[in-house]
């Protein structure tokens, strides 16, 4: 099939590069043209493992276009996924659709034959109708469906997360659309994934749903991390009993900092917003999103408690400061709101972050990067470990570190206190 990607962000060049790799010819458009250009020359302008390959090989075998030119790639495809960002409003919950409805009233100029609209950007309910209202003279002349496929991409693991999708969501009330649509998903759904035809606001709910309930589940054990801590239980334990139910599930249970990344943090706020647009009070979300904020503040209060209170010209080292692993994103990264405060506290901190430098912490001045994790640990009083990339699960501390009291803040929960004992080090874990 011919298939338009309009925006590479994250998830319209991941969906693209892996669609064309499924064998469609897939024009991937973007109104940056730097963007495109780099593109072209095999860049990619995001950190997801495996994703240049992919790209490179598709691109060669003429496949895979990159392209300013929103004209020519709408009227050679068949399907048009909307994939632009909708960030949070300023000063508001809600999210800020102005460019998915840029790209919608660029359409209404551009479509003279049959398209699919899909939306695969995170989009409030009814947002689909509100592009089908735009779009009404091409929909009345049965030029167009519009359809809301929501993408579950996580970061660091986006290849995966398509090819072996959970699930395939297709909101639509066309038949011939969902039609399509199947045949298009269908090499991948052959993988024991599922796939639902739905209503198209039902898609749209079951993004901010899924989210949301994801991030309850994280915000769930951090909470019960803090009551573990106080009764001498291993929340660890705890994630392992109760996800062994299988209603439950083992999976978003492990206790750590506050979520961050750009979706669960931007998602729960947009749910909270629609419950409001449709007098619905969602108090469950309201209260996560009140948890996870608490919780920046509740995790630097340990630090401080570790630290016996003396903050002042502690050298501190962060190993990792983006929100996950595999990832160079730092959107809502919990590390920001901590390393702003240690160093408006002089602590001296020195960071390592195997996706390098952030543009986040060059202007502190008690912030350094370091280019390796011997030289960010060498002269540290406190060890952070604030992202659990792999480079970071098998270090030994005592011979990083050039200090005999030094200390270990595991927000992680990567090692084993008893070992950290049988070893001598000062070891503080979450949730344990
Ligand atoms: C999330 C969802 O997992 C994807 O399904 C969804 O498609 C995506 O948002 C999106 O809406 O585009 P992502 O933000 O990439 O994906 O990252 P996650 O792996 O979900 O992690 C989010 C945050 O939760 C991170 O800060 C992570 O450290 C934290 N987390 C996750 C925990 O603290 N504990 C866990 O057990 C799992």
């Amino acid at each position: 099939m011919k298939l338009c990607m309009i925006g590479t962000g994250y998830v319209g060049l991941v969906s693209g590069v892996c669609f064309s790799d499924l064998g469609n010819t897939v024009y991937c458009v973007d109104k940056d043209i730097n963007k495109i250009n780099s593109l072209n020359k095999g860049v990619v302008p995001i950190y997801e493992p495996g994703l240049e390959e992919i790209l490179k090989k598709n691109y060669k075998q003429k496949r895979l276009f990159f392209t300013s030119n929103l004209k020519k790639a709408v009227q050679n495809s068949d399907i048009i996924f909307i994939c632009v960002g909708t960030p949070t409003k300023k000063n508001s919950n809600s999210a800020d659709l102005k460019y998915v409805f840029n790209v919608v009233n660029e359409l209404k100029k551009l479509i003279s034959s049959y398209k699919i609209i899909v939306t695969k950007s995170t989009v409030p309910v009814t947002t689909g109708d509100k592009i089908e209202k735009i779009l009404n003279n091409l929909r009345k002349k049965k030029l167009i469906d519009v359809v809301s496929n929501p993408e579950f991409l996580r970061e660091g693991e986006a290849i995966r997360d398509f090819t072996y999708p959970d699930r395939v969501i297709i909101g639509t009330e066309s038949r011939k659309a969902n039609k399509i649509l199947k045949s298009l998903y269908m090499p991948i759904i052959k993988k024991s994934s599922r796939y639902f035809n739905t209503s198209r606001r039902g898609a749209e709910l079951i993004k901010y749903a899924s989210n949301s309930f994801l991030a309850t589940k994280i915000s769930f054990i951090n909470e019960l991390a803090n009551l573990c801590e106080k009764s001498g239980v291993d929340v660890k334990d705890v994630s392992l009993g109760m996800g062994s139910d299988q209603r439950i599930g083992d999976r978003f249970l492990r206790a750590g900092p506050a979520y961050g990344g750009s979706c669960f943090p931007k998602d729960t706020r947009a749910l909270i917003d629609i419950g409001n647009k449709f007098k619905t009070d969602l108090s469950i979300v309201k209260s996560v999103v009140a948890s996870n904020n608490a919780r920046k503040t509740l995790l630097l209060e340990r630090v401080k408690s570790i630290l016996n209170n003396k903050l002042k010209n502690k050298k501190i080292t962060f190993l990792g400061v983006t929100f996950k692993p595999n990832t160079d994103d730092m959107r809502e990264a919990s590390s920001i709101p901590m390393i702003n405060y240690l160093n408006k506290k002089n602590c001296k901190i020195n960071y390592y972050d195997p996706s390098g430098e952030k543009i986040e912490f060059k202007n502190l001045k008690n912030v350094k990067f370091s280019t390796s994790i011997t030289s960010a640990c060498l002269n540290a009083d406190l060890i952070i470990l604030h992202t659990e990339w792999n480079d970071f699960k098998l270090l030994n501390f005592k011979k990083l570190i050039n200090k005999s009291n030094f200390k270990i803040f595991d927000m992680r929960n990567l090692y084993d206190p008893l070992k950290m004992k049988k070893l001598n080090i000062k070891y503080f874990g979450i949730g344990r």
